[in-house]
């Protein structure tokens, strides 16, 4: 048992989708969220460039005695999941394995589909990651980069998403498509507007897919918080950027939860 805290990271506050997830599943558990908002976003930046900056992310939450770290975001986790296991003391878990797991249970036939960011689609994570539980399952990905922007504009009930979940899904929901992964922390808050266009897809949300996957980590390495079952987690919340949108992103993928976001520059 241990009541040290766990560390999820993300790229900016999409990850707080992970954050929430993470918290109702286990409301013991205290919690430091770190989103690199300063340099948001990660889905069109190389390799290198992700992967130092998940490394420098990573080093400071282990400064804080973290238990785990949680890779909230798909791009991250797709660049630097390896690395960072090799490199860190402490259990590491990223989306794109319980992404992955999640799809393949649901036990649809046909292809399964992977909508992402650029940088996810280019390194075929979930391709991989796929093919490793069901060698034969085919897998089509669409890059849906716009989706970030209309959902940081709190366009998620409108027009515009559902024209975007036209041009982006059409084509993969033709070739059977049925079961959809939400490659992108930011995906899930456009749930309705894709199940308004497509309403016969089954949609993965990773975030409280990896919530589970953390639960089950922890128990399998005793590192649960165990004690009083009335006591509460502390979550941390901290951002490298504090803008004028953030607070009202926060709400939006955090429901209003009335933790404080603090300002806080990590560099290498
Ligand atoms: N957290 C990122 C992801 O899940 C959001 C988009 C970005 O940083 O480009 O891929």
């Amino acid at each position: 048992m241990s009541d040290r805290p766990i560390g999820i990271f993300d790229s900016g506050v999409g990850g707080l989708t992970v954050c929430k997830a993470v918290n109702e599943l286990l409301p013991a558990e205290n919690i430091i969220y770190f989103g690199d908002t300063a340099r948001f976003p990660y889905g069109t930046r190389s390799v290198e460039t992700i992967v130092r900056y998940s490394r420098e992310i990573s080093a400071h939450l282990i400064s804080r005695s973290v238990k785990m770290i949680v890779i909230a975001c798909n791009t991250s986790s797709a660049a630097a999941l390896d690395r960072l296991r090799d490199e860190l003391p402490v259990p590491v878990i990223g989306v794109i394995d319980a992404g992955a797991r999640a799809a393949c249970a649901r036990h649809v036939a046909g292809p399964i589909g992977v909508i992402a960011t650029r940088a996810t689609v280019g390194s075929e994570s979930y391709v991989r990651a796929i093919k490793k539980i069901d060698a034969g399952r085919e897998v089509l990905q669409r890059q849906a980069t716009l989706f970030v922007t209309i959902t940081e504009e709190g366009l998620i009930d409108s027009e515009i998403a559902r024209l975007a979940a036209r041009e982006y899904i059409g084509d993969m929901h033709l070739r059977g498509v049925r079961t959809l992964i939400l490659g992108c922390t930011h995906f899930p808050l456009l749930k309705r507007a894709i199940l308004d266009v497509y309403p016969d897809l089954d949609l993965v949300d990773t975030g409280v897919e990896i919530a589970h996957e953390v639960r089950a980590t922890l128990h399998k390495k005793n590192l649960e918080n165990i004690g009083d079952p009335s006591h509460k987690g502390i979550i941390e919340l901290y951002a490298s950027d504090i803008t004028d949108t953030l607070q009202r992103l926060k709400n939006m993928f955090f429901c209003k939860n009335d933790a404080k976001i603090e300002k806080l520059i990590i560099s290498g």
